[in-house]
């Protein structure tokens, strides 16, 4: 992993919900490639962070955003960006999987089908290898027409993900992925993301400080809509430079 190397820089991010002011002047980049995690007590902006990140905030009414947000050196705000070509490039999974009520073959390849590809080789193949990252493969390859909502929350949030993979993204975000899972689904995910970090650029909020610790590169702390500090993940929870970080990781606030 080359941390010199940023694929998304944001700088001076102010959000507004009405007169609410949620994010107060964030200043965050991310490296290219592997897992950084977003902590912080709830409320503190997290989401409202990640979903500006592939504008997923640009349909909530009222809201003003404000700030520089580039990926790959492309401004996501630029009005001329195509959302539907940004959001396959920065793909998101959502705390509650949210697979369509159709097949899992059709989920994964709704995607692609939307781009006009019909050829079925191509499609199988898409589906075989996204299936596999995703490590779902072995459970659902004889049963590919089932319908995704028969499948248990992990089995789904890993349906999800191999949706995202199908487009071939850059980015994935990812909010709480898996805070409505059990532990052992818990322990899949994790798994597929540090096969998916030399790959893939995941940008994750959490809960689970032991998930941060445990998977991540790279952990941003925010604090009631600011930045208070972001650094290798192995400072920010052994050594990190603030007090309020230090303070919160040993649970003393959150
Ligand atoms: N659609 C919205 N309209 C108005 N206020 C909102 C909206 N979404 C979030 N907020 C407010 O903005 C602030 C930040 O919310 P956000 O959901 O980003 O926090 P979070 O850090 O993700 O919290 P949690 O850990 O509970 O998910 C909160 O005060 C929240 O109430
Ligand atoms: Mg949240």
């Amino acid at each position: 992993m080359n941390f010199m190397e940023k694929i998304i820089t944001t700088k001076d991010v102010h959000l507004y919900y009405g007169s609410k002011e949620a994010l107060k002047g964030i200043t965050l980049d991310f490296p290219d490639k592997g897992i950084h995690a977003l902590i912080g007590p709830s409320g503190c902006g997290k989401s409202t962070y990640l979903r500006t990140l592939n504008r997923m905030n640009d349909m909530i009414e009222n809201v003003k955003i404000e700030g520089e947000f580039k990926f790959k050196n492309q401004d996501i705000y630029d009005e001329k960006i195509d959302l539907v070509e940004l959001r396959k490039k920065i793909g998101m999974v959502f705390q509650q999987p949210n697979p369509f009520p159709f097949s899992i073959y059709d989920n994964v390849t709704y995607g692609l089908r939307m781009a006009g590809i019909k050829d079925k080789r191509i499609l199988d193949e898409k589906v075989e290898t996204s299936l596999k990252q995703a490590a779902i493969w072995e459970e659902v390859k004889d049963n590919l027409n089932k319908n995704a909502l028969a499948l248990s929350g992990g089995q789904q949030q890993r349906i999800c993900i191999a949706r995202v993979l199908a487009v071939a993204p850059e980015v994935i975000l990812l909010d709480e992925p898996t805070s409505a899972l059990d532990p052992i689904s818990t322990e899949k995910i994790e798994e597929m993301l540090l096969t998916l970090r030399d790959n893939y650029t995941c940008i994750m909020v959490t809960h689970n400080m032991q998930q941060a610790s445990r998977i991540s590169d790279t952990t941003s702390f925010f604090l009631s809509g600011n930045l208070v500090e972001s650094n290798k993940t192995k400072k920010i929870f052994l050594n990190p430079d603030k007090e309020q970080t230090a303070d919160y990781l040993s649970g003393k606030f959150g």
